[in-house]
């Protein structure tokens, strides 16, 4: 086990919402307090079902990695933002395709961290650790990254629903790059992102956001050209950057859910460096 010790949110504050306890409210675990229940509920009277919007980016990370570990072969993976283990963690979807693959989890949530560690008390092929994903530089010279995955060889990268956390000011594209410039040729990354499509369903996105941002959790969702330009650099598999159910190369996609319109996504490899 290892990680930053000094990464933002070192202890459990109850007083301000956490995205990973939102999240896993939202996706009906038991990791929650009053105050990110709250944050939710309140989410509820702008978009019904906010439950769905997690649910949404959950199957649509399921059916990724699915495709990275089958379709691709990868079996050695980084799953940035990881959240609470729920149902289908990624070293269990990686399991099914790559039986000797190996998955690094990192988040900067303590409670995370602490469900993170027990979760991998099961398993030998998966290490948890604690850090922050817009430090690329630190994160992949820690000592259970760089030791676990094998530099000579493709990992995935998956940053599920993590981006829109990260404001301008922290420069999320330069971020991605910094990934593309580490990562071994010919990795794979797929991100989720929240998305403001602008017209009325983009008025209700800036409400949420607003509302999330004065309960202490900011949240920037982008609009499609700024969540495009973090692929830069980037060789989009089919369907591109698309919505959530829309990234099912193996259909049937479905549309009846609001939350849809309001998330991209999209895998890609990483070019060559310097292409
Ligand atoms: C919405 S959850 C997504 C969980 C999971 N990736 C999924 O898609 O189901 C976002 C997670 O990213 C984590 N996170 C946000 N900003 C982060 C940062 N700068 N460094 C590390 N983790 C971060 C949060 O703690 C949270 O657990």
């Amino acid at each position: 086990m290892s990680g930053n010790s000094d990464v933002p949110s070192a202890r459990i504050d109850e007083t301000v919402p956490s995205v990973a306890r939102a999240y896993d409210y939202m996706l009906g675990g038991k990791e929650h307090f009053e105050v990110d229940r709250n944050l939710v509920d309140q989410i509820a009277g702008v978009f019904p079902q906010p439950g769905q919007l997690a649910w949404v980016n959950r199957r649509w990370m399921t059916r990724v990695v699915r495709f990275m570990a089958r379709d691709l072969g990868i079996d050695q993976f980084l799953d940035l933002g990881s959240g609470l283990p729920t149902t289908e963690n990624v070293h269990q979807i990686v399991d099914r395709h790559q039986p000797n693959g190996t998955v690094v989890y990192v988040d900067h949530d303590p409670i995370v961290s602490a469900h993170g560690r027990a979760l991998l008390a099961e398993t030998e092929r998966s290490w948890f650790v604690r850090g922050d994903l817009a430090e690329p530089d630190r994160l992949l010279a820690d000592e259970t990254v760089a030791g676990v995955l094998d530099w000579n060889r493709p990992v995935g990268l998956v940053h599920a629903a993590t981006l829109h956390w990260v404001d301008d000011s922290r420069d999320p594209w330069a971020v991605m790059r910094r990934y593309r410039e580490l990562l071994p040729a010919g990795s794979v990354v797929a991100a989720s992102h929240l998305y403001n499509p602008g017209g009325d369903d983009g008025a209700k996105t800036d409400d949420i956001a607003r509302r999330a941002t004065a309960a202490g959790m900011p949240v920037t969702f982008r609009p499609r050209e700024r969540i495009e330009s973090l692929f830069d650099g980037v060789e989009l598999f089919e369907p591109g950057l698309v919505r959530l159910a829309e990234w099912w190369p193996e259909g049937p996609p479905s549309f009846n859910d609001p939350w849809d319109y309001v998330f991209l996504g999209a895998v890609g490899r990483l070019s060559l460096p310097g292409t």
